[in-house]
């Protein structure tokens, strides 16, 4: 605590006053104008999109992230918090054909979205054939990982298919080919603990020869 003439600056009221100034971009505010953003209802929003084929409507509070929208709000808990950070891919869902971090992201930025988790892709009695082969290859050993690691290399396999290159292709103007070191690096991205590395590589290279 300081005393500026006269009067104490507290801690409490220095940061209130650091958090409006981020809320607000550094950009001069009247305190009227201050207190608004403080305003709960300002900080929630309507928002619908379709998860695995059913749309769903929600209210969210605008700082929600779309793991947090899927996993608390709709009970999509296949899809798993693992880091938070984007680090390690444990949280990837495929939005609107692409795979991102969920965690990463804010639930209202995806109105109208089409979004894949886990419990879309296959269910116990017809698992999506990347299931299959993660069984088939013994490609986890906790788990928690899976759901992300079978969004991913779902994903990855149609990224190949639709000839996007990435950081390893020879070429950036030939399609790429699932190589093991195109496989490598496209799921560098998902981290396994327990390291079941070689045997999620051997499920997705099988799958890659049964789509080529
Ligand atoms: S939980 Fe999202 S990347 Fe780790
Ligand atoms: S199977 Fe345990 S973290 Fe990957």
């Amino acid at each position: 605590m300081h005393d500026i003439e006269g009067w104490e600056l507290s801690r409490r009221a220095m940061l209130a006053g650091s958090a409006a100034t981020v809320a607000v971009g550094g950009a001069q505010v009247a305190p009227a104008a201050a207190s608004k953003t403080a305003d709960a209802s300002a900080t929630t929003m309507p928002i619908a999109f379709e998860v695995n084929g059913t749309t769903h409507d929600l209210t969210l509070d605008t700082r929600t992230t779309l793991l947090d929208a899927l996993r608390e709000h709709l009970a999509f808990t296949g899809t798993k918090k693992g880091c938070d950070h984007g680090q390690c891919g444990a949280c990837t869902v495929i939005v609107d054909g692409r795979r991102i971090n969920s965690c990463l992201t804010l639930a209202v930025m995806h109105p109208g979205a089409r979004i894949t988790t886990i419990e879309g892709l296959g269910t116990l009695d017809h698992l999506h054939p990347m299931q299959a082969a993660f069984i088939r290859h013994d490609g986890y050993q906790c788990g928690y990982c899976t759901p992300g690691q079978i969004c991913s290399a779902v994903s990855v396999l149609d990224e190949i298919k639709r000839g996007i290159p990435s950081h390893v292709s020879e070429s950036l103007l030939d399609p790429p080919h699932a190589t093991e070191m195109e496989i490598r690096e496209r799921m560098s991205g998902n981290i396994c603990r327990c390291g079941a590395y070689s045997n999620i590589l051997e499920a997705i290279t099988e799958m890659a020869g049964s789509e080529a």
